[in-house]
């Protein structure tokens, strides 16, 4: 019962970890900590559940590869996440997405583990014209880190059809919860609390999509993975958000509520003509979650209720 966690020691990967080691697993986590922190995960760690490797995946490292002997599963959690960053460097995305996916496929192959739960993304959908999107959409990515998710898709799958890797795709909405530390509600927080008189949104607010409570996530994945262990499939992809969706303007709003302010200045700075937050930002996104829910899936808190409850933590815990 020896499972791998990349990017464990990040925001959702943490999450993956709690639950793992909650099943009575035995976890390593794979991360260079360029993003995640050693504090989401040194509680597990002191009492021996987790054992930490801090690696850059983007080197393949012979160490690494007998390290991870013997596990069954490697939750593919590791990236770069920042779409912005995206587009000014997509050579960054590349190595850290799409190289680092190819590594952790060698990994698996050269060790005979069996299966991969990847962390990928809605922005393979790009600009869809269909909502709620489903799986079927056709894959057009407007950003290089929704390119970067949809090539290791691909490498993903291809590694499932030549070397018989069992693979789950699970096409994540906005994620937001405990221990996040990027997205729309961390740069409110951060910017009212230099200005509590007025808040920059990037992009014309209208914006709007899909988001998802971390605690959800687990669950969904939990449920896809179930299926896919009993199915004769080699692989499956899952979209895995929320029923409904919420603007950015709103969201100002609730920020602005729960951080008790009032008359906030609300200065809209869209970096493209028909409105978009930065080069590549998806306007729009709802995903069709019927295949999730059609395992008896249901997501416990609206997109509003767990973006309240996200607020409340990034208030409380921020400067941490
Ligand atoms: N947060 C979201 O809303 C969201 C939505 C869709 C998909 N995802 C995907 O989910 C995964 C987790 O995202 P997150 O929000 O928890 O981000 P995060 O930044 O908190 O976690 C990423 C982790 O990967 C580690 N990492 C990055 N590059 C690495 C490398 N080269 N070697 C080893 N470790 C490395 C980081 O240190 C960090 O701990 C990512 O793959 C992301 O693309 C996230």
């Amino acid at each position: 019962m020896k499972a791998v966690v990349t990017g464990g020691a990040g925001f959702i990967g943490s999450h993956v970890v709690e639950y793992l080691v909650n099943k009575g697993f035995e976890v390593v986590v794979v991360d260079n900590l360029s993003s995640g922190s050693l504090e989401n995960i040194n509680h597990l760690i002191r009492d021996g559940k987790v054992k930490l490797l801090i690696k850059d995946l983007k080197i393949f490292d012979n160490e690494l590869r007998e390290a991870l002997k013997g596990a069954t599963t490697v939750y593919h959690f590791a990236a770069n996440p920042e779409v912005r960053v995206s587009i000014t460097e997509p050579r960054t995305h590349f190595d850290e997405n799409v190289l680092v996916t190819f590594n952790v496929l060698e990994y698996c192959r050269l060790n005979d583990i069996g299966e991969v739960v990847f962390a990928s993304s809605s922005t393979v959908y790009g600009d869809a014209q269909i909502f709620p999107t489903p799986e079927e959409y056709p894959a057009r990515p407007i950003s290089i880190y929704g390119v970067s998710k949809l090539l290791s898709e691909n490498l993903i799958t291809g590694y499932s059809d030549i070397y018989g890797v069992r693979a789950l795709i699970l096409r994540f909405a906005n994620i937001v919860g405990p221990r996040q530390t990027h997205g729309v509600i961390v740069d409110f927080i951060k910017k009212l609390r230099k200005n509590p008189e007025v808040l920059e949104i990037l992009g014309d607010g209208t914006q709007k999509k899909s988001y998802l409570h971390v605690n959800d996530l687990i669950d969904g994945m939990r449920t896809a993975l179930e299926y896919l262990r009993s199915s004769s499939n080699k692989y499956e992809v899952f979209n895995v958000g929320n029923v409904d969706w919420i603007t950015v303007k709103e969201i100002a709003d609730l920020v602005v509520e729960e951080m008790g302010l009032r008359n906030v200045k609300y200065v809209y700075n869209p970096a493209t003509l028909d409105g978009r937050g930065w080069v590549g930002d998806v306007k729009l996104m709802l995903l069709d979650v019927r295949k999730l829910m059609s395992l008896g899936w249901k997501p416990r808190l609206t997109s509003k209720e767990a973006l309240r409850e996200a607020i409340r933590w990034v208030k409380g815990n921020l400067e941490k």
